[in-house]
């Protein structure tokens, strides 16, 4: 629940990452700190649109205000944050040319990609993803769920995790998930630890030529930021003090990563049940925990990155031209309306409305289920 102005309302989001996000909406649209409590509903799209537009009725702004005030916000910061990591238009393909040698050479084998998921969308979401890029990355994939699924572990055996945490979308189930991600990346010895949730594609050759430029011994902690500026939130200290904290966090919806280096120092708030007890000091849901660790504990700063994309951002503004060098993709509703990547791909939206299958068959034409013609 909010409290803020003698109103409350239901937090219920699609995706199991995004609270943050839209957390960081309402500071944003409330210009003061809101409260939010355990409660929150499972839900659908709607709820993260009900949210959005509770957040706008909550400044008195109209309904659709919000939403397209939060997408030129969006806007906004990719462009700040395009300077120091990420491409899109004009100079990148002149740039590609010149890349930096790698820092390091890697491989997929070196990168550790959590998916997180929840057992009602295994038929629905996963399944596109095991299709997909998953097919191709099977050594490197851990998928996070809350639920036995025997047709799940006969395609990807001992990887598909089932973490125990509860099914809900309360905070707790969240950091309870993302708290078995990290043990297990720390037990798999990778050098990189990527999370994303069950609504990305994740294009893996281009994720490891990126993570490449990095020794994975440095600290690092790749994303795209919710916003344009910091999330506030308040640490609860030992004896009912509270403190108020200021940090950047990668948006989980987009996916992030975080080199071994930094994940090593982040044991002593992350490790073992030590992650629930972090989140539970700031009360914010997994993607934030994450962030406060990095930035606000050990005072890493997050390094952008505009090649990460969730469905809450406008997904159409992903160039076409350049849809091959981003790092995840995503799909998602609004009012109706599918949020997908604007791709005239091998099939039709009613074929693949996620739009996933046509840029497999864009990376990958070589796939069997690909119409044999790909030329483009
Ligand atoms: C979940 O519970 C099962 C059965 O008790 C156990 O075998 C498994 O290791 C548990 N998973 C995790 C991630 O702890
Ligand atoms: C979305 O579609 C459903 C069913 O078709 C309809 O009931 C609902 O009013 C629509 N919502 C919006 C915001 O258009």
């Amino acid at each position: 629940m909010l409290k803020n102005n003698g109103k409350k309302a239901a937090i219920c989001v699609a995706c199991t990452a995004c609270l943050c996000l839209l957390l960081t909406l309402l500071v944003a649209v409330q210009h003061h700190r809101v409260q939010v409590e355990e409660q929150m509903d499972d839900g659908e799209d709607a709820g993260a649109r009900s949210l959005l537009q509770d957040a706008a009725q909550l400044d008195g702004a109209q309904d659709k205000k919000g939403f397209s005030a939060y997408f030129t916000k969006l806007a906004r910061g990719r462009r700040d944050v395009e300077k120091p990591e990420g491409s899109t238009a004009g100079g990148a393909a002149a740039r590609a040319n010149a890349d930096p040698p790698p820092a390091e050479d890697i491989s997929a084998d070196d990168i550790f990609i959590a998916v997180k998921t929840t057992k009602k969308f295994h038929q629905s979401r996963l399944n596109l993803l095991l299709d997909t890029w998953i097919s191709r990355n099977m050594q490197q994939t851990y998928i996070f769920t809350d639920g036995e699924d025997d047709e799940l572990k006969k395609k990807i055996g001992s990887h598909a995790i089932n973490t125990n945490c509860s099914a809900a979308h309360s905070r707790q189930a969240l950091s309870c998930k993302m708290a078995v991600e990290y043990d297990k990346f720390i037990e798999s010895g990778k050098k990189w630890f990527c999370h994303v949730d069950d609504d990305n594609y994740v294009n893996v050759r281009t994720l490891v030529k990126h993570l490449s430029r990095h020794p994975h011994t440095q600290d690092m902690y790749i994303g795209k930021p919710s916003l344009d500026r910091p999330i506030e939130a308040t640490e609860r200290l030992g004896d009912n003090k509270m403190k108020p904290v200021n940090f950047w966090f990668a948006t989980g919806g987009a996916g992030f990563c975080v080199s071994r280096g930094l994940a090593l120092k982040m044991s002593p708030w992350a490790s073992g049940g030590h992650f629930m007890n972090t989140a539970e000091k700031i009360r914010l849901p997994d993607d934030c925990t994450i962030g406060y660790i990095i930035e606000s504990v050990l005072g890493v700063p997050l390094t952008r990155s505009n090649l990460f994309h969730s469905h809450l951002e406008n997904l159409q503004q992903v160039s076409k031209s350049e849809i091959h060098k981003q790092i995840t993709l995503s799909y998602g509703m609004f009012e109706n309306k599918s949020n997908i990547i604007n791709l005239k791909g091998v099939f039709t939206v009613e074929e693949d409305p996620s739009r996933f299958r046509s840029v497999h068959c864009l990376l990958y034409p070589d796939t069997p289920w690909c119409p044999p013609q790909v030329a483009f």
